[in-house]
């Protein structure tokens, strides 16, 4: 019996030592949450999932892409350019042209009237209308962005 007692005292200081040494060999990080890093993260998987959106895209759209285009909208305002850049966060679901995304659940916003559509962005900016999915991407966006988008969107070419 003592011996039981003494074998058990000394697996249990054993294992002890065992989990302290491991125990101090952990990385151990200060480092601090870094939200440029985290955005960097971001906007790494955003260009991902827009690759992997662009791979799986049926062989005849590839075959139409391959010929030059026009471009989609000419941009001689700043209004449309700037409308244009911010519009580069929404292809990953609604689209180059913003012909939506059956995957995303996104609708076709490309060539809407521009009042529509920056009557909903802001809704969901509100909270009026409830959108989680999309919400993330136009919280930051003044109500001149939402206009310019708006106003980018609406010269797309319905059907194209
Ligand atoms: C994560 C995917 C996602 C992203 C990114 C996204 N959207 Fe959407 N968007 C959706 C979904 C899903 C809906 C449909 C929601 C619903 O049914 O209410 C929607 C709906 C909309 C509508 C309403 C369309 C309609 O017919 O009522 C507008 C306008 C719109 N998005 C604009 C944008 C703009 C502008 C951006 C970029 C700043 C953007 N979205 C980015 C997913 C997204």
């Amino acid at each position: 019996m003592n011996r039981l007692v003494v074998f058990s005292f000394l697996m249990v200081a054993l294992v002890t030592v065992l989990t302290l040494k491991n125990y101090k060999s952990l990385p151990i990080s200060n480092e601090k949450f870094s939200m440029a890093k985290a955005e960097e993260a971001h906007a790494a998987h955003i260009k991902e999932l827009a690759e992997l959106a662009l791979m799986q895209k049926p062989a005849v759209a590839v075959v139409e892409d391959d010929k030059p285009e026009a471009p989609l909208v000419v941009l001689d305002t700043p209004q449309l350019q700037s409308g244009s850049d911010l519009y580069k966060k929404c292809i990953v679901c609604h689209g180059k042209r913003g012909e939506g995304k059956k995957s995303q659940n996104a609708p076709r916003i490309g060539g809407q009237f521009s009042s529509y559509l920056e009557e909903q962005i802001l809704a969901m900016q509100s909270g009026k209308r409830i959108n989680q999915k999309m919400l993330p991407y136009i919280k930051k966006l003044s109500s001149q962005d939402v206009k310019d988008l708006s106003v980018y969107l609406s010269k797309i070419p319905w059907g194209k």
